[in-house]
């Protein structure tokens, strides 16, 4: 079945991530008739994830792209300004950017934080860590460190991480719970996560912004602000619980909040 006709905004976008996805054998998240069918996974819904973590009851989108879409388009409507802004990030400050593909908000964090702060640069595809290194190398960034994670573990290290982005990319999160629950151990004190998401169901990728609330507070993490992006986007920013929950609190919650 096609999915539903997308937004303006969203088309300009998934004709650039289309034209990529095509080049990578990928598939569209969603358009017209004529367009691919919406490409998802499902999370086994049967049986828990390693070490217990439940997975989600819906859809994950497919990873199509390394990147949301083309870079001078988002300097144009000043993205990654707005998002750091918002965040009020600083010089000195160590920001990980999960499932930073080729590397867009790495780039522009690598001036903003100076010789002083750290960039930890994740993803689950080695391939579009490569594109990364590539441009890392040739850029000559020394404050850049490259983390291959899996589904369910960001992998990054223990209480290093001030700010944590996830920009266009927690629908693919095939198992957000565990990889979320990992991820508070590290995080330093005080430390937030932002999400920037499309407002749309997740095999469309994107999160509907109430889906996302659930999801975080089963994991213990607290909405701090939101704000508007692009029509039909959001900018949500989440304080991270002080220790990992455990993998029942988190279903107990979910099964609480009926998530979705
Ligand atoms: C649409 S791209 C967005 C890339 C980049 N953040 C941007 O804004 O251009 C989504 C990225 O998330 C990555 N991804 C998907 N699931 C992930 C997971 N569980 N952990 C880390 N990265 C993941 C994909 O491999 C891909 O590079």
């Amino acid at each position: 079945m096609p999915g539903p006709p997308c937004p303006p905004a969203v088309r300009r976008r998934l004709a650039a991530a289309l034209a990529f996805a095509a080049l990578a054998g990928g598939a569209a998240a969603c358009g017209t008739a004529a367009s691919p069918p919406r490409a998802t996974r499902t999370a086994d819904t049967t049986a828990d994830t390693t070490a217990g973590y439940p997975a989600p009851r819906r859809p994950v989108s497919d990873i199509v792209a390394p990147r949301w879409t083309d870079e001078r388009v988002r300097d144009r409507q000043g993205e990654a300004a707005r998002v750091f802004a918002h965040l009020a990030l600083a010089p000195g400050m160590a920001v990980a950017d999960i499932g930073a593909g080729d590397g867009y908000y790495v780039a522009r964090l690598v001036p903003l934080l100076g010789d002083s702060g750290v960039i930890y640069g994740q993803d689950v595809r080695d391939d579009y860590l490569d594109l990364l290194r590539d441009r890392a190398r040739r850029a000559g960034w020394r404050t850049v460190r490259i983390v291959l994670g899996t589904e369910d573990d960001a992998r990054l290290p223990a209480s290093a991480v001030d700010v944590a982005l996830m920009i266009h990319m927690y629908h693919e999160i095939a198992q957000p719970f565990a990889l979320l629950a990992r991820l508070a151990t590290s995080m330093r004190p005080g430390g937030r996560l932002a999400i920037l998401d499309r407002d749309a169901p997740t095999d469309a990728h994107g999160t509907p912004i109430a889906l996302l609330n659930c999801e975080l507070r089963a994991v213990g993490y607290e909405p701090v602000s939101r704000i508007d992006m692009e029509p039909g986007e959001y900018l949500a920013v989440f304080r991270a619980p002080p220790t990992a929950p455990a993998p029942q609190d988190i279903a107990e919650r979910l099964r609480a909040g009926r998530c979705g």
